[in-house]
């Protein structure tokens, strides 16, 4: 059976966890006393909405596309009009999230990353875009993405100089850019933190912060902080991260490869003792872009990179080239169903449950009793190999009717199970099955 009824549903499914989620805020501020009487789904929702930055922004993991790990820093213009970071570029981009079906699915934000400045401050001190490359500037950009019902993002970088050596925002310039960033109308800041040390960037981060709130526009704020501090206690705070940010980077940056895109996935696993619980509506982990559409994954691989993108409620940025993606790229990043679990509005991430030699398996708990459930198959010899597990036995057994399972990347129902049927999946090399469970309740 294909999964016709969830084609065009992302929506409307989304739509509904809205209203779930002011229920369950209102839950987790009076009701704190009985705690305890709650389920566990409840109550780590409650744990993330005590935690979470009260700008009532990116209550489910942000979605879009980033210039960053496609693009990177190039601003050739004069030989490579089509690629180059320019006005062109993000009006295309956004023109094709409007026009080919992902901003219908959620895929919304259009950013900038490094490289869109002028290499020096206005007369009046404020950053401005590269004049060739941004001929009508950023207000009208963002004016422009706005018209296709998108929203807008921007980069800049707490220290003395951007990554790629453009101006910088220091503590002295943090109001200023971020009073800018309002008056553009950006929807989103991702602060790196190049050219900085720790203590700057310990003032610095809950400063911006704060300079973004006292603009008094909704600015979702994404900081590199911990990444540049290694992603771990006791020099991340994660507590005082969830105050701070909207989404933060914890790990190396993703590069076209997957050894590269394992090695983030096996950082994850590794550290899900202080990672998982950090995360919730208002403030998610991010461990970077999605490459599907690029070079370096082959399709299985692809399939591995947007599972357990699902699982872990990361972000579904992509970046990737929108006017020349394979169809077959489109299909696996436009998955209802996938895009469903990533949403989903508890908002609790995932964890990996069991690995082996070959098989890692991640399992995240959604909505209404449901969940995901990822099968990853790490190995290169060749076959796909079989994997059989039970419901039970996956730790899946509040229904005790059982659950109806889907194959998500396939498109394929895989039958009723009761809690003790064995669930079989060939899993193929560097490959993944994601599975979601409804419950026969
Ligand atoms: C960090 O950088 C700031 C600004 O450059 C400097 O004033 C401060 O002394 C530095 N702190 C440390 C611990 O290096
Ligand atoms: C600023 O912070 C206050 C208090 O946390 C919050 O109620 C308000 O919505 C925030 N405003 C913006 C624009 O982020
Ligand atoms: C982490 O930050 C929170 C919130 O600011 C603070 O209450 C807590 O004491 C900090 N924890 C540590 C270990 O510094
Ligand atoms: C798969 O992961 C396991 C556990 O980390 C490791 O022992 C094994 O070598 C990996 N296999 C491959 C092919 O990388
Ligand atoms: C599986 O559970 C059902 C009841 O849910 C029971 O009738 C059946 O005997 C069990 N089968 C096995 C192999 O344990």
């Amino acid at each position: 059976m294909i999964l016709n009824h969830w084609k065009g549903a992302g929506k409307e499914l989304r739509g509904r966890t809205d209203v779930y989620f002011s229920v369950l805020c209102f839950v987790c501020r009076v009701a704190a006393s009985i705690m305890s009487l709650f389920t566990l789904g409840v109550f780590l929702g409650v744990a993330a909405c005590a935690s979470s930055l009260n700008n009532g922004l990116l209550r489910t993991p942000p979605m879009g596309w980033v210039p960053w790990e496609r693009f990177r820093c190039n601003t050739d213009c004069k030989n490579d009009p089509d690629n180059c970071i320019s006005e062109r570029l993000i009006k295309s981009m956004a023109d094709r999230l409007a026009g080919d079906g992902w901003k219908r699915l959620g895929y919304e934000y259009v950013n900038l990353d490094d490289c869109w400045e002028a290499p020096k401050r206005d007369a009046q001190g404020r950053l401005q875009p590269d004049p060739e490359r941004f001929p009508s500037g950023i207000k009208a950009l963002a004016d422009y993405v706005h018209s296709k019902g998108l929203k807008f993002g921007i980069y800049s970088d707490l220290g003395s100089a951007t990554c790629e050596h453009y101006p910088g925002t220091p503590l002295e310039a943090l109001d200023t850019d971020a009073r800018t960033f309002a008056e553009w109308g950006v929807d989103l800041l991702k602060l790196d933190g190049c050219f900085s040390n720790s203590s700057t960037k310990a003032i610095g981060y809950p400063k911006m912060s704060l300079s973004l709130n006292k603009t008094g526009r909704p600015i979702a704020f994404s900081c590199s902080w911990p990444a540049y501090e290694g992603g771990l206690p006791p020099k991340v705070n994660y507590t005082l991260l969830g105050k701070t940010c909207n989404l933060w980077r914890n790990y190396l940056d993703i590069q076209d490869s997957w050894a590269r895109l394992f090695r983030i996935i096996e950082w994850y696993g590794d550290h899900q003792d202080v990672l998982q619980p950090a995360a919730g509506p208002g403030g998610w982990n991010d461990p970077d872009t999605l490459i599907i559409g690029d070079f370096g994954l082959s399709h299985e691989q692809s399939k591995v990179q947007v599972a357990l993108w699902a699982i872990l409620a990361a972000p579904f940025f992509m970046s990737c080239n929108l006017q020349t993606i394979s169809e077959e790229a489109k299909d696996l990043l436009q998955n209802p169903l996938l895009i469903y679990i990533n949403q989903d509005s508890l908002g609790i991430q995932g964890r990996r449950i069991t690995k082996s030699h070959y098989f890692e398996v991640w399992k995240r708990p959604l909505v209404d009793g449901q969940y995901a459930v990822a099968i990853m198959n790490n190995g290169t010899d060749g076959m796909p190999r079989p994997f059989a597990t039970t419901a039970g036995l996956l730790g899946i057994s509040d229904c005790p009717a059982g659950y109806k399972i889907y194959n998500v990347l396939d498109k394929l129902f895989m039958g009723d199970y009761r809690l003790n049927d064995t669930i079989t999946s060939k899993v193929a090399p560097t490959g993944v099955i994601l599975m979601f469970l409804r419950p026969r309740c």
